[in-house]
């Protein structure tokens, strides 16, 4: 975990860096000399790492307290990384050229022997990547010269970062460097789309819409919502995302004691969108559970009822398992 004082001088009240290009390059020195930089992406932040790299790859599982068993997805910046280490068909290919760089994560079969991608993917027989849209995390990516690992970069279970802020908040120092680019756009994770078998199955619901994903593919895409007792589907577990207070959600008005976060004209202390908007209801998603979790204080929370279509799908699966008992 000590990367950062062999090659960073200057330190800062903390170990958030701007990405300036010269950050940037030493954030990829970082990540050559095999430590953990939480770097920005279009969805959430993520705590990096090369994926090639198991000793790397096993400090990502320790930092974040998460089980060994849950598997990683990694992120590349160029078409030219996947044949390194996972298969492709005209399928794959099509998706991936469609909709990356953004926030749509594919399960691919693996190929190669690594140890740090067999750590990564928890000894499953695939691998789950992903191209992010955001300049600073490609920028990284090709100045580390590989896949970079990455789970969202918060403490198991917790709410995930969509700011440098929120990443030092839960991993304070365990983290070589936080490369902070601002806010993150879309503000839930990716959608994992398996294309392993005949049938498309979407493993999570994420950014990239399921519309979207059926209209391009021509087909219907089918749903998994995971079994919680086995880690090999993602982000299943029953809670997850999980704020301090208790959460009651499809709440049509508050109760007495509810600090009431609303939605388009259910108004609240909070709004995720005066104006209805799903896509600005996602960025604000994550934010707006600290912020309640800060202004609760005694009371617990409740949440207006969201659309379960577009965005809505992904924004409902993560404020169910953060109301999960
Ligand atoms: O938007 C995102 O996807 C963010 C940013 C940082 O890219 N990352 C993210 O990672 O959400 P994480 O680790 O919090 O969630 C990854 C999910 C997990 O639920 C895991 O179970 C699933 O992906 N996963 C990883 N590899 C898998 C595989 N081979 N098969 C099925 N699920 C897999
Ligand atoms: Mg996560």
């Amino acid at each position: 975990m000590k990367a950062r004082h062999f090659i960073l001088r200057e330190r800062f009240m903390n170990n958030i860096y701007q990405a300036t290009e010269e950050n940037i390059a030493r954030a990829a020195a970082v990540i050559k000399i095999g430590g953990l930089v939480a770097m920005p992406t279009e969805t959430v932040y993520g705590l990096g790492a090369n994926v090639f790299d198991a000793r790397a790859v096993a400090k990502i599982f320790e930092v974040k307290k998460r089980p060994a068993f849950d598997p990683l997805i990694s992120h590349i910046a160029d078409f030219d990384a996947l044949p390194e280490y996972v298969e492709t068909d005209e399928r794959s290919l099509a998706l991936a050229r469609r909709f990356w760089p953004g926030p749509l994560t594919l399960v691919l079969k693996r190929k190669g022997q690594y140890a740090g991608v067999d750590l990564a993917c928890s000894g499953l027989p695939t691998a789950t990547v992903r191209m992010p849209a955001h300049p600073v995390a490609a920028a990284l990516i090709r100045q580390s010269g590989v896949p970079i690992v990455a789970p969202s970069a918060n403490l198991f279970k917790s709410v995930s970062p969509t700011t440098a802020q929120h990443v030092y908040d839960g991993l304070g120092e365990n983290v070589d460097m936080i490369l902070d680019g601002g806010a993150c756009k879309v503000g839930v994770e990716s959608t994992i789309l398996d294309v392993t078998g005949k049938e498309a199955v979407m493993l999570r619901a994420g950014g990239t819409t399921l519309e979207d994903i059926e209209d391009f593919l021509n087909e219907k895409v089918l749903l998994s919502h995971g079994e919680p007792d086995r880690p090999s589907a993602p982000g299943q577990l029953l809670r997850h995302y999980a704020p301090g207070h208790k959460l009651r959600i499809n709440a049509e008005t508050p109760a007495a004691n509810e600090l009431y976060i609303g939605f388009g004209d259910r108004d609240g202390e909070l709004n995720l969108s005066p104006k209805g908007d799903l896509r600005e209801a996602a960025a604000n998603l994550f934010s707006f559970l600290r912020q309640a979790d800060a202004l609760a204080g005694g009371r617990t929370l409740a949440m207006a009822p969201i659309p379960e279509s577009g965005l809505g799908l992904a924004i409902n699966d993560r404020i169910r398992r953060a109301a999960h008992d």
